[in-house]
């Protein structure tokens, strides 16, 4: 069985922060920002605004644009490492959907190379579990975790979602040619979010011998990054990556007609494209509206990118997602 993309969509949250503004928060000016990064403004989550929400918002598009209704989704994978119930969300998402023939749905984490992960899940379940129509959605909400006093890492982020819906098709419609994956838990020291342990009382156990009570942590601190690490991880890796997945697909970068990479700082897009010999005007970024928004950035880059002509019909994308774990990998498919 083959797979591809039939559908796409997107949603991001009304709440806009520019660089000025983010200039009274820290020490910092749209000057620095926007040099290093090409980041402007971000989305930010606000008030009662749910993760969950956007998610909803952006597969429910995806789906119009298929012309595929709900029910006959039969698998919602959410990617996120924001979820709203640390045991996942994409029941909840399944349910608000009003997939009512209950389809399979679970949470991928993986940070930013979460979607990129996802589509490959989506094609395995596709060609070896007999799914029909699997909803991947890249959703996360990384302001949440971000340390808003450290001007290192805060200008980074923003909030979004994303989706695509992924079909089974005949083998020779197949839109998804190959994958290329990695992880290395050595680099997690680089960037991460950890568990925080709580200094407590010894208390006596029945059995007369010392335990902590209460047995489990219960709060992550903020997204900690040793930002050069994490370039220097990017602009070695994800070239090598993209490279290994257009020979498995048997072209080369100058005849596909976009690269996507996930959208972590033009620097990093702009290193990664000259090292392909991709020419600027092939190359999709809306960094500068939202920043980096992890699992979101690659379904909300196309989203955009197919919406307005961009990408058409039978258009070949190379795509990459990298970031914490760490971990990274690529993509060649067809739109
Ligand atoms: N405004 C002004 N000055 C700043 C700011 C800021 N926002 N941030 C740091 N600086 C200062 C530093 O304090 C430092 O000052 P010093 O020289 O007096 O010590 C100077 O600027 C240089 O700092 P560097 O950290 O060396 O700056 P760099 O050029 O490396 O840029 C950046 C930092 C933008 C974070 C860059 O390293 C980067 O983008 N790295 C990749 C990060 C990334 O993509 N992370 C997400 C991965 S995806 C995921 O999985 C979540």
């Amino acid at each position: 069985r083959g797979c591809k993309l039939v559908g796409c969509g997107s949603a991001t949250p009304s709440l806009q922060v520019s660089n000025d503004d983010l200039a009274k928060l820290v020490d910092t000016s749209d000057e620095w920002i926007s040099v290093r990064t090409g980041i402007r403004n971000r989305r930010v989550l606000s008030g009662k605004d749910s993760l969950t929400g956007l998610a909803v918002e952006a597969a429910r598009k995806a789906l119009q644009m298929a012309k595929v209704e709900p029910d006959d989704v039969d698998l919602v994978l959410m990617c996120t490492s924001s979820a709203e119930d640390l045991f996942g969300g994409a029941p909840q998402i399944q349910k608000e959907l009003g997939c009512k023939k209950n389809p399979l749905a679970y949470d991928i984490t993986a940070a930013c190379s979460g979607f990129l992960l996802g589509l490959l899940s989506a094609a395995c379940h596709i060609r070896g579990g007999g799914f029909q129509n699997v909803l991947v959605i890249g959703a996360d909400a990384l302001s949440r975790y971000v340390d808003w006093t450290d001007r290192g890492s805060c200008i980074l982020f923003g909030d979004a979602a994303g989706a695509v819906l992924v079909q089974a098709c005949k083998i020779e419609e197949d839109g998804l040619f190959s994958f290329d994956v990695h992880s290395d838990g050595d680099g997690q020291r680089y960037l991460n979010a950890s568990i925080k342990l709580k200094e407590t009382d010894d208390v006596l156990g029945t059995n007369g011998s010392a335990i902590n009570f209460p047995p489990h942590p219960s709060s992550f601190s903020c997204i900690q990054m040793n930002g050069k690490e994490v370039f220097r991880f990017a602009v070695r890796c994800v070239p090598q990556s993209i490279e290994s997945a257009l020979e498995k697909a048997g072209l080369t970068g100058s005849s596909i007609d976009w690269l996507l990479l996930h959208q972590a700082n033009q620097r990093i897009i702009d290193a990664v494209a000259t090292r392909l010999e991709v020419p600027p005007e092939r190359v999709i970024s809306n960094l500068a509206n939202y920043g980096n928004t992890s699992a979101a950035s690659i379904p909300l880059a196309l989203d955009e990118a197919v919406r307005c002509g961009k990408v058409k019909s039978g258009h070949t994308i190379a795509t990459a997602g990298f970031g914490a774990g760490l971990t990274w990998g690529s993509a060649i498919v067809r739109w």
